[in-house]
């Protein structure tokens, strides 16, 4: 049995649907990082044969207001799951973030596992933190994404796409950040991956997101394209949108350490992700077939 955390949540969730009876998906209110003696409790009595960390604190701009908070779900009960999985001797696989790459904006090649880490602001560093702890048992992986959507947890703040989808049925013209580089990537996919990866034992580090790259504010209109709206939309820049938290200019994750697994399940390209998002997303929620 695989403990997955962040059960509620988009990955976790995709993680738990994947893995049917497979998995014991934990989340709030019964299981909270934070208490760290509850943590230790359930999973001594579990005594998974793996356990998945894809729960995190992900606002991350509320982030920079309660840095102690952040660090204390991201990073300190990372460590304690990191004990738990020497412990108990199981692996562990955490879910870290194309923000540990934050800090080179006039980067142009895709970033490898090995290249180092540069986080900016409280949640990628809280993230990076959380690596850190995990690397301290042998038998982990760490799985940086990027950008994730998919069908909705009970507690999932939202998404890019739904978010696009509800300001683009307001009516209203939308501005989109365009100097920001990376790869969207769909939950099902990257769950696929993680799934694959664990059955390995080939531990480490490892990029998953889906091919190719792009920006927001193109991500953006490729979403509108797909759907056959008419949506007046515009580029702008990190500066105009004026974030709280940094963001990374460029964080492309290069995935093909992952892709010398000949039998692993693709990481299509995100313009065929996005589309069978959307296709899919008809199924789940039909009322939103009706377009603006
Ligand atoms: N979303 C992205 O674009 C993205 C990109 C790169 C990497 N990641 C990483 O991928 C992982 C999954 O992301 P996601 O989008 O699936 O996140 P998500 O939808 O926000 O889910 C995270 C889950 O963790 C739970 N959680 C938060 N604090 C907790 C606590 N104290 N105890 C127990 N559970 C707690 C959340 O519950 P509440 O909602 O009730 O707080 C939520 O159910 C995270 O590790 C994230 O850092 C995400």
């Amino acid at each position: 049995m695989i403990a997955v955390t962040g059960a509620k949540g988009q990955l976790g969730g995709e993680l738990c649907r994947q893995w049917g009876s497979e998995a014991v998906g934990l989340d709030l209110p019964e299981f909270d990082l934070l208490d760290f003696d509850g943590v230790r409790r359930t999973l001594r009595e579990l005594r998974p044969h793996a356990i998945v960390h894809a729960a995190a604190y992900t606002a991350v701009d509320k982030a920079e207001e309660e840095p102690d908070r952040c660090f204390a779900i991201n990073a300190t009960a990372t460590g304690v799951l990191a004990e738990l999985a020497r412990e108990l001797n199981c692996p562990l696989l955490y879910v870290s973030t194309d923000y540990v790459f934050g800090g080179e904006p006039f980067r142009t090649e895709p970033f490898r596992e090995e290249d180092p880490a540069s986080p900016q602001g409280v949640y990628a560093t809280s993230k990076y933190e959380g690596e850190l702890k995990v690397l301290a048992w042998e038998k982990h992986y760490i799985v940086r994404t990027c950008g994730l959507y998919g069908r909705l947890g009970a507690n999932s703040p939202g998404n890019f796409v739904e978010t696009m989808i509800r300001l683009g049925r307001s009516g209203k013209s939308l501005r989109v950040v365009d100097d920001q580089f990376c790869t969207p990537s769909y939950v099902v996919h990257v769950a696929r991956a993680i799934r694959y990866l664990l059955g390995t034992s080939m531990f480490g580090t490892f990029h998953i997101v889906n091919d190719g790259f792009t920006t927001w504010y193109r991500f953006a209109c490729e979403i509108f394209r797909l759907l056959n709206w008419d949506v007046e939309i515009s580029p702008i820049t990190t500066e105009e949108y004026g974030a709280k938290a940094p963001r990374p200019r460029f964080s492309v994750l290069d995935t093909s350490k992952y892709q010398r697994f000949v039998d692993a399940p693709p990481l299509p390209h995100w313009k065929d992700a996005l589309a069978e998002y959307l296709q899919e997303r008809e199924k789940l929620y039909p009322r939103n077939k009706v377009a603006g």
